[in-house]
């Protein structure tokens, strides 16, 4: 395997570039400049800079991760949403259609797509119908429908990952699992005096893997994935936030006083997302490995340390 992993950089590039170390022969892109040779500067946006760059590596995959992904912050910037990640994947689509149609293309999408949950639907499967609720999943699904197109009308070799939430050491602030070690970690490193923690919607309820098992996940959906299909890749278990709360602050050496904090509420939540694997299982054999409470321990180490 020759691979390309577009946002290499990112929290989730550079989880998968390790894993695929003894794998394959790996290259990235990433927005800015960086000094490591394998890796070069790519605007999206540009479809001639998109079309050399895959002319000049000629990889045989292309993981395409690099796109915005806070949902939150996808309320303020709708445009940059949609820019980044849905022109930005057109102009790699129709790279690959022009230089070379049969590299295959692992997408990345979201269990945003899927937005508000028909009623009675426990696990969501792959053909849940879409109902995005922010401008985010919006985004994500609109990439998916890009998917189909591609392979319908041009035989590309696109396959999209539907991921539920991951989480893990290197994800930056403004996520959840982020958000809550990272407080309870100051407080205990003495930083911060009173033992208070803001928080958001605590009633919520997420499908929750480790990053490390997602990354494995796509390196598999790149061997076995199937074109213009959608594998949804989660656990299948829920978990409410307020539980995950509770692991966090059962690392913490000091009581800690609660603060709901209104800025963290969003303008619309979807307050169960848990998914069905059983596609990603059976056609790949993967399922997570990794224990929540194990990833959450990694989590609150990386904020203490
Ligand atoms: N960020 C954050 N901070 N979320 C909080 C907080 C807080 O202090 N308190 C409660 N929440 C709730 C949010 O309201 C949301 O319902 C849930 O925790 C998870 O929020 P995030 O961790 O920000 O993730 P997300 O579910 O919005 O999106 C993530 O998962 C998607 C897949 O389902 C991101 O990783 C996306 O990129 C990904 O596609």
């Amino acid at each position: 395997m020759k691979a390309l992993i577009t946002g290499i950089t990112g929290f989730v590039g550079k989880h998968l570039e390790a894993f695929l170390q003894d794998k394959a022969d790996v290259y990235g892109t990433s927005r800015v400049p960086r000094s490591q040779k394998h890796i070069y500067q790519l605007n999206l946006l540009s479809e001639t800079e998109s079309l050399k760059l895959i002319d000049n590596i000629k990889p045989t995959h292309i993981f395409h991760l690099a796109g915005l992904s806070n949902v939150k912050e996808s309320w303020d910037d709708k445009v940059d949403f949609i820019e980044g990640n849905v022109i930005g994947t057109i102009h790699l689509l129709e790279a690959v259609r022009k230089v070379n149609d049969q590299i295959k293309v692992i997408t990345v999408g979201s269990s945003e797509e899927y937005g508000i949950l028909p009623e009675g639907v426990e696990k969501v499967r792959e053909e849940t119908p879409l109902q995005p609720i922010n401008p985010y999943g919006i985004s994500k699904s609109a990439i998916s429908m890009l998917v189909k197109l591609y392979d319908k009308s041009y035989g590309l070799n696109v396959t999209h990952a539907r991921p539920f939430n991951h989480i893990g050491p290197g994800q930056r602030l403004g996520f959840v699992t982020t958000d809550f070690a990272h407080q309870i970690a100051l407080i205990n490193k003495g930083l911060v005096k009173d033992c208070k923690i803001n928080i958001g919607n605590l009633q919520i309820e997420r499908d929750f893997t480790d990053v490390r098992d997602m990354v494995e996940a796509y390196y598999e959906i790149g061997r076995f994935g199937r074109a213009g299909e959608v594998y949804n890749v989660c656990s299948g278990r829920g978990v409410y936030i307020q539980d995950l709360l509770q692991i966090l602050l059962s690392f913490s050496d000091k009581k800690i006083e609660l603060v709901v904090d209104p800025n963290r509420m969003r303008v619309a939540d979807i307050p169960r997302l848990v998914g069905d694997p059983g596609k990603m299982l059976d056609a790949t054999g993967w399922k997570p490995k990794r224990k929540l409470e194990d990833t959450l321990r990694d989590i609150y180490n990386e904020w203490l340390n």
